[in-house]
């Protein structure tokens, strides 16, 4: 038996991605791993084979664990242990939980599938097989990819966290209307894993094949650790004509796509409803005013607006909606920046606040969209705190008029009451996570409603000859997203004709369209690689989706008829969603499991969700005090860097541990014997200082960190591209060896900009303009805008030029680092200690010099750099946050 001890700890996120890489498995194989991913008309079908071999001379666990989107549902999973098959059966969740919650509580081995980020969940199975057996476990789940922004997007994550020999990602993609804007993109790519990727696309048929070798994969000789972790994306838009859509028939279901594009958008009307409540104080409104500042830029000259901010008390801004000129625009930007937070939280007053400011507005534009667009982090505590009477006002006072939107930031919000709320009313909720990038997710959410070009649309089919349609009346469309809309054929029809209304900004919209059935069922009839009956599938995964949500907002009664619709559709096309699970007769003792289930946005709330099982847990980068446990299984950790992992934190983890806990944990690192030390490599890699610079090179698709030794040098000069018409010198602190200040040249708008770490100065024609770092600010010179944000970074941007941006770090030593947004945009001509990386740099492929994998030689304008992939802290996101990945150099200009 192996020896576990299951330790809870409180540590920081730095800790897991340290103790993730070095969950080696000894004796145990991945020997191969196959993600074949099917895609037609969007609705996208993947298999994961995984197959696992024990080399060990004795029974080891051996665990299979897959990430997948959480708007997928998983419709099958069979694993066969030396030939023997155990398959996953779907069952109804209420029975299957009453039978098997025990064997899940005590541990046995497999994890329910639990939320593992914004667009993930996590699916888990861990089993012991016996000395020299081969298991093969096949997850397969099914998704209707969502246009988001004119794109579709398929994600898969990839952490096999050992070498694989059989490695391969296979994506077909058939779309009849015709495939356009492919790309794929990944977080781990380098240089030579682009070797192993191939596209090959024609008029309606992508094909897109990743094979790295195991050599390929491997970071690092000594190590055998694998490269591939993070995500794979395959991104693609279709084609259109300005038409009714594109109808899609097999087998008598049809699916009828419409999204159409260069119409005119229509003005907006809308209130911010802003949560300044105590909760909210710190990065979090100060990460919702730089949200604000942006949104505010992206208004139209159409557009109305307002905010509303509240705490226990309702503050609003305006007693009307102003149009978005730029004096109403430049004045609102200047309240925002005032938004400071405290006390309770009033949702209740708020809102009815926004709908009466709404309902009292003289002069709206007749074609004109009118939202609510409500921020909060917390659950309502001041004022009407009863969810359901909020819920009940808030429908009663919107009546259908207006579109509600409902943002949660962090974990503390009540999720359930929020997207009751938005979906009683029109609209939608999203969970902002509290991250670094919580600024961009607001902003991101925005874009996405931020052009609504048709209002009230409905899609019209022949009644007498369609069954089983879904939902065909849309409140809003919004460019880049798409309307589906699916049914049976119930009779014999050989033209489906199809009727859009909506109204545009133009006044009423009618589309008329006939469909040929047979000519429309003859287009797959062929198509030998795609999976049988997709839109019969992709009716049943819709029509779910559709009973779920509406049963969130329903009455209860409703709610027992909607559910018991849902429940019967997933059971006939096995899906687990969130009224199944997915139960597997285990190996051993025959007892059977629940092994996957469907967790919804809302159980991401619960802390119950991730404490039970005995799969190593986390949850990362979220709520305050963040809270990880893992199981420490002694075999399978790296001894020497376990001890070095323990050592460092040993007093301090001790300390914060209790009785027992604190004394295992003694007992454990005092029984870790020192052996086959091979630390030092691992201390190379994990470096855990800011580099001077970080360079994302665009054609090389990799990041390069630099260390430039210009001490002795007044000022070094960094880059200059006469066709930008930019300029960068800096100058190294005394002790620091990093920059403290920066001159930014523009040539035209003639501009100089004078960074260092006690603020900016802006000089042009004569005249100059300070910007401390104490307070976030946006100004504009000549079309050059120029923003600060607060302490943390300035930017300087230029239309269609690249954006130069300088962080401002404060630790150890204040300094500044240095990198450029869009970096394709550079021309040939750039050059300077570091504009030369993007014109000239070269990495040598040079394989007969017993290279290791983890050094390279850059070549650049003549001279030879050899370069090591080291981590580094990346200066521009938290100091919690993961290390990037880079190849990293020291410079003498
Ligand atoms: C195999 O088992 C024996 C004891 O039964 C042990 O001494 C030996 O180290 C094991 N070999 C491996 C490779 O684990
Ligand atoms: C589920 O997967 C197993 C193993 O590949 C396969 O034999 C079975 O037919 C699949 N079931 C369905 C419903 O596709
Ligand atoms: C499909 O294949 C069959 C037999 O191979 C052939 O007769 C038929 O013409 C093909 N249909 C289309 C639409 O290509
Ligand atoms: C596809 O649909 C046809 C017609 O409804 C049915 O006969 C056939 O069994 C289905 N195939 C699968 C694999 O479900």
């Amino acid at each position: 038996m192996e020896e576990r001890t299951l330790l809870t700890l409180m540590v920081f996120s730095s800790l897991i991605v340290l103790a993730e890489t070095i969950a080696l498995k000894h004796g145990i194989e991945i020997y191969k791993l196959h993600v074949d991913s099917r895609v037609t008309s969007r609705f996208a079908h993947t298999l994961i084979t995984s197959k696992i071999v024990n080399r060990a001379n004795e029974s080891r666990e051996v665990t299979f664990e897959v990430e997948l989107p959480k708007t997928a549902f998983i419709t099958n999973f069979s694993m066969s242990i030396d030939g023997k098959a155990y398959p996953g059966i779907i069952k109804e969740k209420a029975s299957a939980q009453k039978e098997y919650d025990t064997a899940v509580a005590q541990g046995q081995g497999a994890g329910l599938v639990r939320i593992t980020g914004r667009k993930l969940e996590q699916f888990h199975i861990s089993i012991s097989i016996a000395a020299a057996s081969k298991v093969t476990f096949e997850l397969t789940y099914e998704e209707l990819l969502k246009r988001q922004l004119g794109k579709f997007e398929l994600l898969i994550k990839l952490q096999p966290k050992q070498l694989v020999t059989h490695f391969q990602i296979d994506v077909h993609i058939f779309e009849p209307q015709g495939i356009c804007c492919l790309e794929t993109d990944s977080t781990f790519m380098t240089n030579e894993l682009t070797k192993a990727l191939t596209k090959v696309q024609s008029e309606t048929k992508a094909h897109i094949l990743f094979k790295p070798t195991a050599d390929q994969q491997r970071i690092n000789p000594e190590l055998n650790e694998n490269l591939l972790n993070g995500d794979f994306v395959v991104r693609y838009d279709v084609k259109r004509g300005a038409t009714a859509g594109d109808m899609q028939i097999v087998n008598g279901y049809f699916v009828h796509y419409f999204a159409p594009h260069e119409m005119p958008a229509l003005p907006k009307n809308v209130i911010f409803v802003i949560d300044r409540s105590g909760s909210m104080a710190g990065r979090k409104i100060e990460q919702t005013r730089d949200a604000l500042l942006k949104i505010l830029r992206d208004l139209r000259l159409k557009d109305r607006f307002s905010f509303i901010t509240f705490n226990s008390k309702v503050v609003e801004w305006k007693s009307s909606l102003l149009q978005a000129t730029s004096e109403n625009v430049a004045s609102a930007a200047g309240f925002v920046q005032t938004i400071s937070a405290s006390g309770g939280t009033d949702i209740n007053r708020a809102l009815l606040a926004a709908v009466s400011l709404l309902d009292k507005s003289e002069g709206l534009p007749e074609k004109s969209v009118s939202m609510i667009i409500l921020l909060t982090d917390g659950q309502p505590t001041s004022g009407e705190s009863n969810v359901e009477v909020i819920q009940e006002n808030i429908q009663k006072a919107v009546d259908g008029k207006y579109a509600l939107f409902c943002l949660g930031l962090g974990f503390d919000v009540s999720y359930k009451f929020l997207e009751k709320m938005a979906l009683s009313n029109g609209g939608l909720a999203r969970r902002i996570y509290e991250n670094a990038d919580a600024d961009l997710q607001l902003q991101g959410f925005y874009q996405e409603v931020a052009t609504p070009i048709l209002m009230k649309i409905e899609m019209h089919y022949p009644e007498n000859a369609v069954e089983g349609l879904t939902k065909n009346n849309f409140k809003l469309f919004f460019e880049g997203s798409e309307i589906i809309v699916s049914g049976k054929i119930s009779n014999e029809l050989d033209i489906l004709p199809v009727e859009i209304k909506a109204q545009s900004h133009a006044g009423g919209l009618t589309l008329r369209e006939e469909t040929n059935v047979k000519e429309k069922e003859r287009v797959f009839q062929n198509q030998s690689y795609i999976f049988e009956n997709f839109t019969e599938r992709l009716w049943a995964y819709l029509t779910i989706q559709q009973l779920l949500e509406k049963s969130i907002s329903a009455q209860e009664e409703d709610q027992k008829t909607l559910e018991a619709k849902a429940l019967e559709l997933s059971l006939r096309y096995s899906f687990v969603t969130p009224l199944t699970s997915m139960v597997v007769t285990k190996p051993g003792d025959q007892q059977q499991m629940e092994l996957a289930n469907k967790p919804t946005e809302a159980d991401n709330e619960k802390s119950s969700s991730f404490a039970a099982g005995d799969a190593y847990r986390q949850r990362v980068g979220s709520a305050p005090g963040k809270c990880f446990s893992f199981d420490f299984i002694q075999n399978h950790f790296h001894i020497a860097l376990l001890k070095r992992l323990l050592s460092h934190y040993s007093s301090w983890l001790i300390s914060q541990l209790r009785g027992k806990s604190a004394i295992k944990l003694s007992m454990l690192i005092s029984s870790i014997s020192v052996g086959r030390v091979r630390s030092k490599t691992r201390a190379q890699l994990l470096a855990n200082e800011y580099p001077q610079l970080l360079l994302q090179l665009p054609k090389q698709n990799d990041i390069i960190c630099l260390r430039i030794d210009g001490q002795a040098q007044p000022s070094v000069h960094l880059l200059s591209d006469p066709e930008q018409g930019l300029t960068v010198r800096g100058k190294l602190g005394e002790r620091t060896n990093h920059f403290v200040q920066l001159e930014i040249n523009y040539a035209n708008p003639p501009v100089q900009i004078h960074v260092s770490t006690n603020g900016v100065v802006l000089g042009h024609s004569n005249r100059s303009v300070q910007l401390p770092w104490t307070k976030s600010a946006t100004s504009t010179v000549q079309g050059l805008s120029v923003s600060v944000e607060k302490e943390r970074s300035f930017t300087a941007s230029l239309s269609g030029m690249v954006t130069v941006r300088i962080s401002l770090i404060k630790i150890p030593d204040a300094f500044l680092g240095l990198d450029f947004l869009h970096p394709d945009r550079f021309s040939d001509k750039v050059s300077g200690a570091l504009g030369q990386f993007y014109s000239k740099a070269q990495f040598e492929n040079n394989s007969n010099m017993n290279q290791r994998a983890d050094e390279r030689l850059l070549r650049v304008s003549g001279a030879e750099h050899k370069v090591a992939r080291q981590y580094k802290k990346d200066y521009r996101l938290e100091s919690t946050s993961d290390p990037v990945s880079c190849w990293s150099i020291d410079l003498t200009p």
